[in-house]
């Protein structure tokens, strides 16, 4: 199969889809790699790099007209829509439940378009969206470290405090993928640290992992209202699947925090969990509110897209490999958790939510793969 990696022109987007080591494994087992002229760069992969493992650097038009599966990061832009080509495979994240638009560009255009995002194991896990939450989770303590400098606006606060003074206090309210990484990396920091989730496994594991150096606690109103208030670092890591996020800290408990207490709200990206905060970007991603500083990146993992890319194509490549070694009809068919990653099959929507989107029954994809 030829398998083409085109530069990601999302504003902002820095990784990209394939990395040396998959274009060597995929050249390792036959198939052809293009890769665009510096579609790495973003994320300090050279041109040269692919080079050297066999993929061949095109121009974006070649790399969309020859290729019979293109691998991304994003879901493609506009000015992308036309490079599609009938039967093209398309793997990469696409969100299309809110993006009509880009659901009706698919189906014109007849590719067969797979989302790593419903990728879904039979135990409900979400393989290629677990990686992005890794990052998030631990880059949440350390955006909050940083914020927590005086002169970043924040107390003044060393999180792992120095013989003689006390540490800092984390809190991080979900015990899931993105609680865990930030739990860890608080603990590694030598913070003092609590979780808390509505799921006591959840808690048993952390309770298990760490023997006691971090506090597990129960998550209701009653309890979150005690630990907020002595927080220095509060990181929101909550999901209810499918769900808007549920508002847990609400704005009375945000006024009861320190002054120069941090905020880092993961969950923002989900409508948030609490309610002061909002979406932020990079380029500008805190403010203030009672004091309390707020950080609400809704992209977290594009501060670090180097480790992005190397985490996210870590995953996504087993499932490249599969759909090109056997093509899309047996990969589909013989991988369930691949199959349910199929969003739209040559015009046709096989995945539920998003045909509920358009008002349309989903096709079964035992009825055309
Ligand atoms: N901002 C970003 O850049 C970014 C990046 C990656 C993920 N996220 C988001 O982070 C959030 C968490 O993702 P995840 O992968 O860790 O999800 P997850 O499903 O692994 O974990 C969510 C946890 O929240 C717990 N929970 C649910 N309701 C709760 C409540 N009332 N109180 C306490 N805990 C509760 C669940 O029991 C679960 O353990 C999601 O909204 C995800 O979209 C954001």
């Amino acid at each position: 199969m030829i398998v083409g990696v085109p530069r990601e022109v999302k504003p902002g987007e820095q990784r990209v889809a394939l990395t040396p080591a998959g274009a060597h494994a995929l050249v390792a087992a036959g198939h052809r790699v293009l890769v665009e002229k510096d579609a790495g760069g973003g994320s300090g992969v050279r041109d040269d790099e692919y080079a050297a493992v066999g993929a061949e650097i095109h121009g974006v038009d070649d790399v969309w007209r020859s290729a019979d599966m293109i691998v991304k990061v994003k879901e493609p832009m506009p000015v992308e829509y036309q490079q599609l080509r009938a039967g093209q495979v398309l793997f990469t994240y696409l969100h299309l439940a809110p993006a009509p638009e880009l659901t009706r560009a698919l189906r014109e255009r007849d590719v067969i378009a797979l989302a790593y995002e419903t990728v879904q194991r039979a135990d409900g896990s979400l393989p290629l969206l677990t990686p992005m939450s890794e990052v998030a989770g631990r880059l949440a303590v350390q955006e909050g470290a940083f914020y927590l400098g005086r002169a970043h606006g924040g107390r003044g606060i060393l999180l792992g405090g120095v013989p003689g003074v006390p540490p800092g206090n984390v809190v991080v309210i979900g015990a899931g993928i993105v609680g865990l990484n930030a739990v860890r990396m608080a603990v590694g920091l030598g913070a003092d640290v609590s979780v808390l989730d509505v799921n006591p496994d959840r808690l048993r594991a952390v309770d298990d992992l760490y023997h006691g150096r971090v506090v597990t606690i129960m998550s209701n109103a009653f309890n979150l209202q005690a630990v907020v208030r002595r927080a220095d670092l509060l990181i929101g890591a909550v999901l209810i699947t499918g769900a808007r996020a549920p508002v847990l800290v609400t704005s009375a408990m945000v006024a009861t925090m320190k002054e120069g207490a941090v905020i880092v709200d993961v969950a923002v990206d989900q409508g948030g969990s609490v309610e002061t905060i909002k979406p932020t970007t990079l380029l500008d991603p805190t403010y203030v509110v009672s004091g309390v500083v707020h950080y609400g990146v809704a992209n977290m993992p594009a501060l670090v897209p180097r480790t992005s890319t190397f985490a996210l194509t870590n995953a996504t490549l087993p499932y490249v490999l599969a759909l090109a070694d056997r093509g899309p009809r047996e990969a589909v068919r013989a991988d369930a958790a691949l199959g349910r990653g199929v969003n739209i099959w040559r015009g046709r929507i096989v995945h539920p939510a998003v045909a509920a989107s358009v008002s349309e029954p989903a096709t079964a994809l035992d009825a055309i793969a």
